[in-house]
Order: structure tokens, then sequence, then C-alpha cells
């Protein structure tokens, strides 16, 4: 059994938070061992939670078109979030989004630093200011530092890139929404070429 089949399975039965209570069950990351990069989301969300996959929904749908954009394969990539439970409140039939609490991230933040223990890439790409600052301390700031790459102790000696979270395009204002995907793909494409020039 590989490493990561081995942490998914311990994460499937985690409860170090009241998050595991809620959902439906633990999404863990997805992708080969041997990525050269890792992307980390904020949490699943709604598709997520009931598939059990990261980034299978609208968001996810906006990732992989801004990764082909980049030429940045998919193989190439092991897509993970910070939190592996969906964080919701009820609205109706409706399960409304979250942010997840520092509470949340702190108990869930040993199975990333595990999956990038096992994984050992050549870049960490965090996706939104949840995952940023779960990694790079609460006085990070995206608008300042996208698009930089910076160092962090989870991964020594290895870049971390910034940049923003494929729900914010979508929920951008149309006018902005191109420009926003544009930026992405941008950071993307920098994060392509620095772990090929890694390898
Ligand atoms: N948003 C995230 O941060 N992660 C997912 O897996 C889906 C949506």
């Amino acid at each position: 059994m590989s490493e990561l089949t081995e942490l998914r399975e311990r994460a499937a039965a985690c409860t170090a938070c009241e998050l595991h209570a809620v959902g439906t069950q633990t999404v863990f990351g997805q992708g080969s061992q041997r990525a050269a990069i890792v992307l980390a989301g904020e949490q699943p969300g709604d598709n997520e939670d009931v598939e059990g996959e990261p980034f299978v929904g609208p968001a996810g749908k906006l990732l992989d078109r801004a990764l082909l954009r980049a030429g940045v394969s998919r193989e190439d990539a092991y897509v993970t979030n910070v939190v592996k439970h969906f964080r919701f409140k009820r609205q109706g039939k409706r399960r409304i989004h979250q942010t997840p609490g520092v509470e949340h991230v702190r108990a869930c933040l040993p199975w990333l630093q595990a999956e990038l223990d096992a994984i050992e890439p050549q870049l960490l790409v965090t996706l939104g200011a949840t995952a940023a600052k779960s990694l790079l301390g609460t006085s990070f700031r995206l608008t300042h530092h996208r698009g930089e790459l910076l160092e962090c102790s989870a991964v020594p000696g290895v870049p971390l890139l910034a940049t923003v979270h494929p729900s914010a395009v979508l929920r951008a204002p149309e006018d902005r929404r191109d420009e926003m995907l544009d930026g992405l793909v941008a950071d993307l494409e920098l994060a392509g070429r620095t772990a090929a020039a890694r390898k």
C-alpha cells in the first residue's frame, strides 16, 4: 500500500474536529505521490463532500481549465485542501459554504503536512487566502504577495506560490472575470516553469 493510500485510510476515520460529524466524508487529496506540484485549496465544497474527491465541482472545473491553459497536466499535480471536511450551514435544502475556523485548520494541518512529506513536491501552490494564511500565518496578505515564490516551513527549501482561489474567479463581477482567470493562469504557468526547472 502506498504511503498516500495509507494516509487516506487513516484520514477517513479522523475525528480531530467537529466537522467530521457534519459532512458526508473526509475528502483527501488526489493525485500521484510523484507529483511535482501540490495544489492546496481551502476545504471541499458541496459537490466534493458528496463525491469524496477534491475540486470536482464548479471551482474544480475552472481549475482544470486554468491548468490546461497554463500547460500544467493534472498528472503532474496533486490536488488537496487544507481542511478535509466541508463546513457549511443549512439554508432550507441548501448547504451554504462557511469558511473553516482556525481550530479546523489547526486540527487538519497534520494531514496536509503528511501529504507534503510523502510527496516531496518541487512546488506548493495555495489557492485562496485561507490556504495561504494556514501555511504562512494570519498576517499574510494575498493581495500583496500573490504570484510570488515564498518560503514556508511546511516545505523547507521548496517554494510556495500563493494565488487566488478558482471560486474567487467564479464570484468576480462579469467584467473582471477574464482578467482574474488570466491572473490565475499566469500564476499556474509560473508554477509549472518553476517546478520543471527544479526537477
Ligand atoms: N473549494 C476548495 O477549496 N476545495 C475544493 O475541493 C472545492 C472547492
